[in-house]
């Protein structure tokens, strides 16, 4: 996720373009550039301040582009910050997405004599435009083309020194909207940007392109067909649009799930063979694949993701494997050697802890591979290799979307490993077929949003929380009660739900309701009997259970549902209801959810 800005009009555009980047430094924020037409493009490392500081004064053009950035391909610097320019500086680009066939493109390009200055997948944009002017397209010819070659997703803003009032966007899964002001246009990425000077917009659509001039708007399809929009008028505040019109951004980013799942997942799986395809893993594949021992490393939610990822590795991969608590691990005798592969799973890439495992696993000389969101922090710079989560920036402190994007990753490295050794292209493609389903399932999970609010505030009263989950749903009954922990201040306990009666029945009446994970599995008639065990004692139930399930309508005494999948998909199913529960309990309980007391986002310190 990055930020774009356009603006086109009568006014100086630096600071049209600033204070808009500004609002959208939520969607990433370390590197920022911005051109102005007839002027100069400037890019810096760090926040919108650090380039507003490095602009020379006097910058008075009217119109320009610029874009805050959430790093996915190439680290965070100068080089890599958009806009990126054609080998002549006569096209600026600035880019959302990913261009997943950048890879060829650039190969191709590079042949012809282009040279690249940075290691984005975004200057190939801005490299072809120019080519398709110099063998004779129009502006916008040149443009709907280039957006022809490429693969993946995008939302662009792209101008051209030759026609220096002109700023031509377009959307492809990346969201562009229009601003539309008096003798003033815009473009941006959502409406926080650009509400404070108009609330007249048109949301660009998949497919669509829009050209503005100081004058002028037009909006056409990809194929240069001419489109008639309406425009809408925008009727939240800016605080309310930066969250995206949810009350917290802990909301907004449960609710990003199925986007989070498309973008983890996108470029990385190949149906026919049922492949996965992982960049950052190519060049240590052979060693990984032949590991004996894998030790999987991280704190809170990391942890937990880990402890699935143990069960995908065993299952899918067969590498015997261990989850570790960070902060455990590296104060204790560690039997590691140079066989052993450490993972390090961190949403931020700076927890102390995890960082330090992955230090002292790389002086004994173990290969260190890295599940991180945010490109170029330290874990990510620290180990051998990596696979990103692309999840986009992550603003409320307890983990939710990074939490999912984590199991999925780790579905698709045991998938990698899998592939290379026991698992056959058809056992591949079922798994691969359920992954790209998943954005659709989780929709269908996420409408549930009214029914758990009311859930929970019928329970909100309580003073403990008891989750239980066997196998696949036990990690994730752990996470759930971290999580309600976290944002609502309940003391809440997630154990093994066979485990359950060693020990936590004993506190079991009607006033402490359990949150029961019974997905239709290979455990389902096992978690039943626990479920049977604590209705025996007056404990009232919530169970989560898959769709169709009439068996535990009869006992629990409420139900969410997730849609039938495979075993191994429910925990990420699962996972959202659970957050969206904490949620609205924390709400109800008047908290912050979304910076919740003594915790923190990034925890640097050990
Ligand atoms: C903090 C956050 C948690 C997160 C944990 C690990 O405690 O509040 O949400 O799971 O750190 O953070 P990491 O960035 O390493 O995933």
């Amino acid at each position: 996720m990055c930020g774009i800005v356009g603006y086109i009009g009568k006014k100086p555009a630096v600071e049209m373009l600033i204070n808009g980047l500004k609002a959208l430094e939520y969607r990433g924020y370390d590197s920022a550039g911005l051109y102005i037409s007839g002027e100069q493009c400037v890019r810096s490392i760090g926040g919108v301040d650090n380039l507003y500081k490095k602009l020379p004064k006097g910058i008075s053009g009217t119109a320009g582009i610029a874009h805050t950035r959430w790093a996915t391909h190439g680290k965070p610097s100068e080089e890599n910050a958009h806009p990126h320019s054609s080998p002549s500086g006569s096209i600026f680009v600035v880019h959302n997405g990913i261009v997943e066939n950048y890879i060829d493109l650039k190969n191709a390009l590079e042949e012809q004599g282009s040279v690249f200055s940075s290691k984005t997948d975004s200057e190939v944009i801005a490299h072809l435009i120019e080519k398709q002017i110099k063998d004779g397209d129009t502006f916008e010819e040149s443009v709907v083309n280039t957006l022809k070659i490429i693969k993946g997703s995008y939302g662009i803003a792209v101008m051209n020194t030759q026609e220096p009032e002109k700023i031509i966007a377009a959307q492809n899964g990346s969201p562009i909207v229009l601003g539309i002001g008096n003798d003033e246009y815009f473009i941006a990425s959502d409406v926080s940007a650009i509400v404070k000077h108009t609330k007249t917009v048109l949301y660009v659509k998949d497919g669509e392109c829009v050209v503005i001039t100081p004058t002028s708007h037009n909006i056409f399809t990809i194929n240069l067909k001419p489109l008639n929009r309406k425009t809408e008028e925008v009727v939240w505040n800016t605080e309310q649009v930066k969250k995206g019109g949810y009350k917290h951004f802990m909301l907004k980013e449960i609710m990003e799930a199925p986007e989070v799942l498309k973008n983890s997942a996108r470029g990385r799986t190949l149906r026919e063979t049922g492949d996965v395809k992982l960049g950052g893993l190519e060049e240590i594949a052979d060693k990984l694949t032949h590991t004996k021992r894998i030790v999987i490393v991280g704190c809170g939610s990391a942890y937990y993701a880990g402890m699935l990822g143990k069960q995908y590795f065993e299952e899918i991969a067969g590498i015997p494997t261990e989850v570790e608590i960070a902060s455990e691990y590296r104060y204790r005798t560690i039997l590691q050697n140079k066989g052993t592969v450490v993972l390090a799973i961190s949403q931020s890439g700076e927890t102390a802890d995890t960082l330090s495992c992955i230090n002292e696993a790389n002086n004994k000389g173990c290969l260190t591979i890295g599940v991180v969101n945010v490109v170029g922090s330290s874990i990510a710079r620290a180990v051998d290799a990596g696979v990103y989560n692309h999840a986009g920036p992550e603003i409320g402190v307890a983990s939710t979307k990074a939490f999912l994007s984590q199991l999925e990753v780790l579905l698709l490295i045991a998938l990698y490993i899998g592939r290379k050794k026991n698992i056959s292209s058809s056992e591949g493609k079922i798994i691969i077929d359920e992954i790209n389903k998943l954005p659709q399932k989780i929709t269908r999970v996420l409408a549930q949003n009214k029914k758990i609010e009311r859930i929970a505030k019928k329970y909100a009263h309580s003073k403990n929380f008891l989750y239980i989950g066997r196998k696949y749903s036990y990690p994730i009954a752990l996470e759930g009660a971290l999580k309600l922990k976290e944002v609502s201040y309940i003391h809440a306990e997630g154990y093994g739900a066979g485990e359950m009666k060693h020990g936590p029945i004993a506190m079991i009446d009607e006033s402490f309701p359990t949150i029961a994970l019974i997905p239709s599995d290979s455990v389902y008639e096992k978690t039943f009997s626990n479920i049977e065990e604590i209705r025996a004692r007056d404990g009232k139930v919530i169970a989560i259970a898959t769709q169709g399930d009439k068996k535990i309508s009869a006992i629990a005494n409420d139900v969410l549902e997730i849609p039938q999948s495979l075993e191994l998909i429910h925990p990420i199913l699962t996972t959202v209801l659970l957050q969206l529960f904490a949620y609205h309990i924390g709400v109800h309980r008047g908290h912050n959810v979304d910076r919740p007391r003594n915790l923190a986002k990034s925890v640097t310190v050990e």
